[in-house]
């Protein structure tokens, strides 16, 4: 799979600028960066949600690229309607709700959940399909540690029966730390540093990334 080098402006500001990326296949990404530092931005113009400064296709190589949003979100029907907004079978549904520990929701209305059982809804409706990346934009942001845990098995597990890449948008460094293969550390809207989880993590051969991690905690 390969990214083409892209820029995103807003207001005449560039936001965003990233240069030409190969990425491996099979493979979890932790995307890190501080807010405001172009992660989401990223992620929307390579999913293709939203266009560079361009408007060209910016990944090459993958099928199907899926985006869960940052802000997760419950439509006015139930939990269950939810799930199977984008199509998919009944049973693969259940065994999703049934992982993250909404199954008890099934019935419920969706704009009604808490923020935590919201982002699981929205996990368990991205993980319906097949993709050949998808992008999780800071999913555990609302969820709590034993949700977060219930996430990252699904995710390790989606992405080995996939055989897919996940790149997931991330605030903890344990979370990177647990599940990442390879880091990519966003800093002022520039790609800073990316490489191999062990090199990023734990020998940051940038002084912004090292100042980064030092006060997010590795
Ligand atoms: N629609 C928009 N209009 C203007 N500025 C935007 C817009 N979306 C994002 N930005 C700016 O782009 C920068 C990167 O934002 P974002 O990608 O959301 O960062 P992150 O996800 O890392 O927190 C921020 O400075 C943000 O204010
Ligand atoms: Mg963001």
């Amino acid at each position: 799979m390969r990214i083409q080098a892209f820029t995103k402006t807003y207001n005449k500001k560039c936001v965003l600028r990233v240069p030409q990326l190969t990425l491996q296949n099979d493979k979890i990404y932790a995307v890190i960066g501080a807010n405001g530092s172009g992660k989401s931005t990223f992620a929307r113009i390579v999913s293709g949600i939203l266009q560079d400064d361009e408007k060209k296709k910016v990944c090459e190589g993958a099928k199907a690229v899926g985006y869960m949003p940052q802000q997760s979100y419950g439509f006015r029907m139930s939990v269950w309607k939810n799930i199977l907004l984008g199509g998919g079978d009944m049973a693969r549904a259940k065994e999703l709700m049934r992982r993250l520990e909404i199954e008890t929701l099934a019935g419920q209305r969706a704009d009604r959940l808490s923020g935590g059982e919201t982002a699981r809804m929205a996990l368990a409706r991205i993980l319906m399909k097949r993709y050949d990346l998808v992008f999780l934009d800071e999913p555990a942001a609302a969820m709590d540690v034993s949700s977060a845990a219930l996430m990252e098995d699904l995710i390790r597990e989606y992405q080995r029966e996939n055989k897919c890449t996940i790149m997931l948008l991330t605030h903890s460094m344990k979370q990177a730390r647990r599940l990442a293969d390879y880091v990519l550390f966003f800093h002022q809207g520039r790609l800073l540093e990316y490489g191999e989880a062990e090199q990023v993590l734990f020998h940051p051969k940038n002084e912004e990334t090292r100042r980064f991690l030092e006060f997010y905690g590795t």
